[in-house]
């Protein structure tokens, strides 16, 4: 898989049970995921990231609702990503700003994540960002 933004499609089959969902590292996902987490109850006019990473790469759901998400590469390209499915998911690779927007308090964002936590690894300010991607 390219490093480079995008919407996976992850497989699902449907019978008269209902739905199931999966994928697969090297499939879908071309990390290995070390750490999982996910975002809930995020009120009406907040939301959330504002923040990069320096390596860490993620993939994300929207589980119950829409999630938009904004990725900007700090070099005048700035794309929105909806989540809209089960059926999708939004590769982000090491070097975006983020900002999540949920479309209601009852979505959860599930975030699979190619290293495990580590405050060294965010940029938490814009301008630094700019900065980082310059050099
Ligand atoms: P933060 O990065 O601000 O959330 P968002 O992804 O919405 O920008 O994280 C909120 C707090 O949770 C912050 O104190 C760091 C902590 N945290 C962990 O301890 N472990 C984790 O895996 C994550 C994602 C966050």
């Amino acid at each position: 898989m390219e490093k480079k933004p995008q919407i996976i499609d992850i497989k699902n089959i449907v019978d008269e049970r209902g739905q199931i969902n999966f994928f697969e590292f090297e499939q879908e996902i071309s990390f290995k995921i070390e750490r999982v987490y996910y975002i809930s109850q995020v009120l009406p006019n907040f939301d959330r990231g504002h923040h990069a990473h320096k390596k860490l790469q993620q993939l994300i759901l929207a589980i119950g609702g829409i999630i938009e998400i904004e990725l900007d590469d700090g070099l005048g390209n700035k794309n929105i990503f909806k989540l809209d499915s089960l059926n999708k998911a939004l590769f982000v690779p090491a070097g975006y700003w983020r900002v999540l927007k949920f479309g209601s308090k009852e979505v959860v964002c599930m975030v699979f994540a190619s290293q495990k936590y580590d405050e060294n690894d965010y940029i938490r300010n814009y301008q630094e960002f700019l900065e980082y991607k310059k050099s």
